[in-house]
């Protein structure tokens, strides 16, 4: 899989956001809703390094069927689970993301957009992805209940990849979004974080999103509350030829069903 072939999202999320007090002043994403956006727009590395990777380590299990937790406007199903698996699901909680992936993903055979929490939680998945989910989650017990969630959604021995902003890098800029966190905080957790995209390699203030905190400690516990056992972590580099900035954006985490 090479990085010019991937194709870029049409659409970007404009969710209604309130900036919590400590980033009053910044402007959030939008109003709400889903906007069209050109071809040219975010080249994030979560489309140009997470993807390609997360897609080639779950290749590697060969898994019959994957679940994309949390998949947003169906991206990933189409464009890269689709060739790996005989058999996909997409759901996200947002239905304005459903209504997108299920256009997106219309026609692709293999791909089921998942319409209601019910219908993920069969015990049959071999494995689940969830790509820049975790750090939406801002209490403790969130995300153990979600987790316990995939767990559940998992077959014995099923595999969850999980890919996050690196929690070690948050105080620093990197090619393509940068977050803002005091590194003083890293031991802290459910601390909320400013996340600023770039667009291109140029900056465009405006699109900012708060994401929230947890360190590899709190994650490793709530892998292992929610019936995980971490077997992999990886560090992905800033861009697909290698480092641009010093340090790793996204951190992707591999761990089994219990
Ligand atoms: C930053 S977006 C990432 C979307 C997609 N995975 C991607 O990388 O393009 C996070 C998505 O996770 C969804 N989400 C967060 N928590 C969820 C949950 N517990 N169940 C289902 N969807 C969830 C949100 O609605 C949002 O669309």
């Amino acid at each position: 899989m090479t990085n010019k072939s991937i194709p870029l999202p049409p659409y970007e999320r404009v969710p209604a956001t309130m900036m919590p007090r400590a980033f009053e002043g910044r402007t959030p994403i939008g109003a709400g809703g889903i906007r069209r956006v050109d071809e040219s727009r975010v080249q994030e590395s979560r489309f140009l390094v997470v993807f390609p990777f997360v897609a080639e380590l779950l290749a590697q299990s060969r898994p019959e069927s994957v679940l994309d937790y949390g998949g947003g406007d169906g991206w990933f199903a189409r464009h890269f689970l689709s060739s790996i698996t005989e058999y996909c699901v997409t759901f996200d909680r947002d239905r304005r993301m459903t209504a997108l992936a299920k256009r997106q993903c219309a026609g692709v055979a293999n791909v089921v957009v998942a319409t209601a929490r019910g219908e993920i939680l069969t015990g049959g998945f071999a494995a689940v992805v969830m790509n820049a989910v975790w750090m939406e989650w801002q209490t403790e017990r969130k995300c153990q209940q979600y987790l316990r969630e995939i767990r559940t959604a998992l077959r014995p021995g099923g595999q969850l990849i999980a890919s996050v902003t690196h929690p070690c890098f948050r105080d620093r800029s990197f090619s393509t979004f940068e977050t803002e966190f005091d590194a003083q905080d890293y031991l802290k957790n459910g601390v909320p974080l400013l996340v600023t995209f770039r667009r291109g390699y140029r900056w465009h203030g405006s699109r900012h999103v708060v994401d929230t905190h947890w360190n590899l400690e709190a994650m490793s516990r709530q892998l292992k509350c929610a019936g995980f056992v971490i077997d992999e972590l990886y560090e992905r580099p800033d861009a697909p030829t290698g480092g641009l900035f010093a340090g790793s954006p996204w951190l992707v985490i591999s761990a089994k069903k219990a």
